[in-house]
């Protein structure tokens, strides 16, 4: 396996992978001592941070209201009490100051007309911080963040690569494998200090406002080596995907005062939450949403089969609409036709995100069950830190990307440069056995018919239909039963591509492997959890339990499947109550 030598690997090039990038760029002062490789398995800019819309929250006007009290109390109502606290009173404090950093690196902020940042409504705020560019909000953060990385020195990207496995030997991380996928070989990041910023695994679903790419690779790889995934189960459903694929129609839609109405015309949010309406949090609305949908007052799309309500942006206007929504505009005539200006879109649920991740501690250092892992951190949706608990908030994650990049940033320089870690090679049986493992044992089988396509939509028909915003005991079951199944079968898989350039195939086979791995950590940590907490509602359990689960979910890999600990939350400064909004 041919082996590359770099002080730092990142996977991943997403808004995390480049903040992270950058921030060891500028502690290095642009002299290029540190030499970092950024990996990813796709062009850089299609990293699914692009696709980011409807703002970033921060505070950046105390003087009209605002601050990081109520910053820190609307994150931690909305995670339902779940996040640690401690990590969301740093985080609320970073947010600002990145605002400020990226509007230098060229993001062109949205302006009142005094030249002020100009900032919106999202769910669940007490004050209007979401600060955004029109509703392309992660593309013009990513293409600031790129531009910046460019100006830096000792940086190298590789595209196209597809990690495989992360490389721990006693508790030290060494290094990355990939597959660069123009040769079709394989390769050894070997790095004295590893982050994985490889975002979430939205894939899991049919119905999802996520890129192909987001399979949660970092989830698979970290699950496979051993380490902790924190609170799996809370997978969060955005209220309005447009229908049927489930496109992000952008929470600012509400923000700007767009109504939700049901096949009656009423807006039913009044009968859910009363004070916020449309801006409750995600949780709250998609749980509205499907009770409308489950109790026969949605409207049937007849083309796709599927149940939706509308989101109503008429009364908006046209000049709103434009300075504002242009995209959302521009996505209605796209894909339906329809003309956000004349008619409303059809929206319901649509995977978005996931809370859980890869576990780490408030720096961002990936923790396994033999301790904090030497050298090895993670960073924005493929983390869990945990900031988001049980539920994000909307314009919680772009954010979570830069204070984390941030701080991983730093975390991994101050490694490098104050304990002068020296590079480790890994175990050559370790590199040959992952070797054999994807050349012999996935793309060369001979025997087997199982078809990975097959495999890919049987599971995600099982996770839309059992471990849906809505869960109970008996559909989870049953897809604990059928991912274990998929599972058996997935030793069968055959390859119909068995050449090694550019092979898709093998990726979607690896890929599935990860997918496989999630979604039974993710399930079965559901059927585990007996209460309804944020994004987990369970309709046989559907009351929050502070007394008996008012704690983190860990899931380690055991020989038949995920082992299942729990470790308490960080209450610093609000004890939980009643969430009513
Ligand atoms: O609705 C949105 O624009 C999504 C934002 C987010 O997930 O933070």
């Amino acid at each position: 396996m041919e082996q590359l030598d770099f002080d730092v690997a990142i996977v991943g090039s997403g808004l995390a992978g480049l903040r992270t990038a950058i921030e060891i760029m500028r502690k290095d002062g642009g002299r290029g001592k540190v030499r970092v490789a950024l990996i990813s398995k796709i062009y850089l800019m299609r990293s699914h941070s692009v696709s980011a819309e409807g703002g970033t929250s921060a505070v950046l006007f105390p003087e009209e209201g605002d601050s990081f009290e109520l910053y820190a109390w609307d994150t931690i109502k909305g995670s339902d009490f779940l996040a640690d606290q401690d990590a969301v009173w740093r985080f609320v404090h970073l947010a600002t100051q990145e605002i400020r950093l990226i509007e230098r690196w060229g993001v062109p902020w949205n302006r009142r007309e005094d030249g002020r940042i100009e900032q919106r409504w999202f769910g669940g705020l007490s004050f209007p911080r979401a600060t955004y560019a029109q509703d392309k909000t992660g593309f013009f953060e990513m293409r600031a963040l790129y531009d910046t990385l460019l100006k830096y020195e000792g940086w190298e990207r590789f595209d196209e690569n597809f990690v495989t496995s992360v490389v721990i030997e006693n508790n030290q991380f060494k290094g990355f494998t990939t597959i660069d996928l123009r040769s079709g070989n394989m390769r050894f990041f070997r790095a004295k200090a590893g982050v994985i910023a490889t975002g979430g695994a939205g894939q899991l679903y049919r119905i999802t406002s996520t890129a192909a790419s987001s399979t949660g690779d970092g989830y698979g790889i970290a699950y496979n080596a051993g380490l902790y995934l924190k609170d799996m189960e809370f997978v969060q459903f955005h209220p309005t995907g447009l229908v049927p694929k489930g496109l992000l129609i952008t929470e600012a839609a509400r923000g700007e005062g767009a109504y939700l109405v049901n096949r009656d015309g009423e807006r039913f949010m009044k009968r859910y939450a009363p004070s916020k309406m449309e801006l409750a949090p995600r949780d709250i609305v998609s749980r509205a949403i499907m009770t409308e949908i489950n109790e026969g007052r949605g409207v049937r799309d007849e083309a796709s089969g599927l149940d939706h309500v509308w989101l109503d942006m008429r009364h908006l206007g046209k000049e709103k609409i434009e300075r504002k929504l242009p995209f959302i505009r521009e996505i209605g005539l796209k894909y339906l036709g329809i003309d956000i200006v004349d008619q409303p879109l059809p929206v319901r649920p649509t995977v978005h995100y996931n809370m859980g991740g890869v576990h780490t501690d408030i720096n961002g250092n990936v923790q396994s069950p033999s301790g904090p892992v030497r050298g090895l951190w993670a960073a924005g949706e493929a983390a869990c830190v945990s900031v988001q608990g049980s539920n994000r908030l909307g314009s919680n994650g772009t954010n979570e990307c830069l204070v984390y990049g941030y701080i991983v940033g730093n975390e991994v320089y101050n490694y490098i440069s104050n304990e002068r870690p020296e590079p480790q090679s890994a175990s050559p049986s370790v590199l040959e056995a992952e070797e054999r493992r994807i050349f012999s044992e996935v793309l060369g089988r001979e025997s087997g018919g199982e078809d990975v396509y097959e495999l890919r939509d049987e599971l995600k028909d099982t996770m839309e239909k059992n471990v849906h915003v809505y869960r109970n005991e008996a559909g989870l079951a049953e897809a604990v039963k059928k991912i274990k199944e998929l599972k058996q079968r997935y030793k069968n898989i055959r390859l119909s591509d068995r050449g090694r350039v550019f092979n898709y195939n093998l990726q979607h086979a690896l890929e599935l492997g990860f997918m496989l791995d999630e979604a039974e950590v993710i399930a079965t940590g559901a059927l585990l959890r007996k209460e309804s907490r944020g994004a987990h509602a369970r309709i046989d359990y559907p009351n929050r339990d502070d007394a008996n689960w008012l704690k983190h979910t860990l899931a380690v890999k055991g020989p038949d499947g995920p082992q299942f600990s729990y470790i308490p939350v960080k209450i610093t400064m609000w004890k939980p109550v009643a969430r009513v909004y």
